[in-house]
């Protein structure tokens, strides 16, 4: 008789890399797209562990610390969800930006100076130690909080959430920031990996822009929208999940539920 073959019993973890319009004042207008507080909000949900302000405007000290390390993205740290159908999954976020020098208000230069929307889709991230990123008061003080390293220094992509700010924005069109997602989406869809496309600050959504984001997906195949809040942390579980049944498809569907009607479900 055959032995039953020992079940594997690791937990998978995916690699979900957030990214959206980014750069220079000038690019994404006076405010970002919130990419910052839809990771802060997955990773760390509690309201004491939430912060609206994550500056990306930094000094060459701050940049060159261990939590940026010289690197325009973030590791937001690892997060645990059980999902409906199917066993525990973890999810290691990352954060790609575009960090600006508050002497020069010029992007700080680093090793591989790629513009924005191809970095944003590369698939092999890598850096040397790299901390986790908690909030904007950690950066100079990182003796003073946990100390957790990105995994072996490096990471493979699984997947990517592309953000769309539907909030009116401040000094920055509409059509610009759609723009950009173009482009970045074109980028995204070249590495073949899954993309989710998450509509932000939906709290103070537009409406015409949340139906041209559905009208951009439509056009695109297998881009499925999520509709979200960071701020009132509403379908921001969702965002995620939806990716990770993306990416292993023999996880059961999680529902796609509009804003106003997971709002009201809260
Ligand atoms: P950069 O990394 O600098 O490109 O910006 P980002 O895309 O990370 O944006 P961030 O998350 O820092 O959000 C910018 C600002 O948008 C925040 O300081 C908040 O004021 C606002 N914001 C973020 N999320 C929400 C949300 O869910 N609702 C509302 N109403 N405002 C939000
Ligand atoms: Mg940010």
């Amino acid at each position: 008789m055959m032995m039953a073959k020992k079940q594997d019993v690791r937990t998978p973890t995916y690699n979900l890399v957030v990214v959206g319009l980014s750069g220079t004042e000038k690019e994404k207008g006076q405010c970002g797209v919130g990419k910052s507080c839809l990771c802060n909000r997955f990773v760390r949900p509690s309201a004491d562990d939430f912060y609206l302000d994550h500056t990306s405007v930094l000094s060459t000290s701050d940049f060159g610390g261990r939590v940026v390390n010289n690197d325009h993205f973030l590791f937001w740290g690892e997060a645990g969800r059980t999902m409906e159908e199917g066993p525990e999954c973890r999810m290691n976020v990352v954060e790609q930006t575009e960090f600006i020098d508050d002497q020069t208000f010029q992007p700080h230069r680093s090793t591989a100076l790629q513009p924005y929307i191809k970095r944003a889709a590369s698939t092999k991230l890598a850096s040397a130690e790299k901390l986790m990123y908690f909030c904007t008061d950690q950066l100079g003080l990182e003796q003073d909080f946990e100390q957790k390293q990105m995994p072996e220094g490096k990471l493979m992509v699984d997947g990517f959430l592309l953000c769309v700010d539907v909030s009116r924005g401040m000094n920055r069109s509409f059509e610009d920031q759609m723009k950009f997602v173009t482009n970045l989406y074109n980028q995204l869809a070249k590495t073949k990996k899954p993309v989710v496309l998450v509509l932000t600050k939906c709290d103070e959504g537009v409406e015409r822009y949340i139906k041209d984001s559905h009208t951009f997906a439509l056009a695109k195949k297998n881009l499925q929208v999520v509709e979200t809040s960071a701020r009132s942390n509403v379908n921001v579980d969702l965002a995620f999940l939806t990716l990770v049944q993306l990416i292993d498809k023999s996880r059961g569907k999680p529902k796609i539920i509009p804003y106003f009607e997971a709002l009201k479900q809260q």
